[in-house]
């Protein structure tokens, strides 16, 4: 099953280099939260593709979704064509196709592929998580002050509501107690990269699931914790994820406030 789902984003792809070297059709879902042409064409073809092979699973594809969340589905993939739409757009190339195969709350199967430096991060449940051929271990790192922490920032920042006041506060706190923060754009990406030891820990408010669904099971697999702002597991309708080396977490979330 796993060789089915890294051949699909492989294929998936080529549609998204073609686009990332060409003009696109750009639209607003919101005042700056972007999708292209290309994110609702590569979708579609992952949709398509992955139909006639995992029948009974729910597809939930960002761009084609449009009902509430339903967790108590057992069965769930969720699809992110272009997780990084921002940097796809701005010539970064920095952004990934995301594939989480989910069953009773649980990640058994992932995939997140950059298509433009050819990394394929992937993981099986219980089998351990790689980079194409490289096994992901989590940093060593024990010490916040010299941790590298990634985060992201919710697009519904514009509003200047809890969520901006929360990013906010989570800066001025972590700011002078860790080694720096990076914003790379692509939440998918941003576990894969704690996965892989290159940052310690990652936050973030309001993802939704596709942007995490094939992250977390290759951060789990590679050693590395992910929950709540309270220290327990992560769950989709959580607001908060907390996501680390393990080694660092509690004392990442003594300076993160409740939202
Ligand atoms: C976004 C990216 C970004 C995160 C945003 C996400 P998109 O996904 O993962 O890093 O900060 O909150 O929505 O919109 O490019 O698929
Ligand atoms: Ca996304
Ligand atoms: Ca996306």
């Amino acid at each position: 099953m796993i060789n089915i789902l890294k051949q699909i984003v492989i294929d998936a792809g080529e549609i998204v280099k073609e686009g990332y070297n060409s003009k696109k059709d750009i639209h607003h879902k919101g005042i700056v939260d972007l999708v292209t042409n290309y994110d609702i064409k590569c979708e579609e073809f992952i949709i398509s593709s992955l139909k006639n092979k995992f029948i009974d699973y729910e597809l939930i594809g960002e761009e084609s979704f449009n009902s509430n969340f339903d967790f108590t589905k057992a069965k769930a993939i969720y699809i992110d064509p272009i997780d990084g739409t921002t940097n796809f757009i701005h010539g970064i190339p920095h952004f990934a196709i995301s594939i989480g195969v989910w069953e009773n709350n649980n990640p058994i199967m992932a995939v997140v592929y950059n298509p433009i430096l050819n990394e394929m991060f992937w993981a099986i449940a219980g089998g351990g998580a790689y980079c194409n051929n490289k096994k992901l271990r989590v940093s060593e790192q024990i010490n916040l002050q010299q941790s590298l922490i990634g985060t992201g920032f919710p697009y519904a920042k514009v509003n200047r509501g809890i969520e901006y006041k929360w990013v906010i506060a989570s800066i001025t706190n972590l700011l002078p107690n860790i080694r720096d923060i990076r914003r790379l754009g692509s939440a998918s990406l941003d576990l894969c990269y704690l996965a892989e030891g290159k940052t310690d820990a990652f936050y973030e408010i309001d993802l939704k699931p596709w942007d995490i669904a094939g992250g977390i099971l290759i951060l789990l697999e590679a050693g590395g914790k992910v929950t709540n702002l309270s220290n327990k597991k992560f769950n989709f309708n959580d607001k908060v994820i907390v996501a680390s080396n393990s080694k660092i977490h509690i004392e990442l979330l003594s300076f993160l406030d409740e939202v």
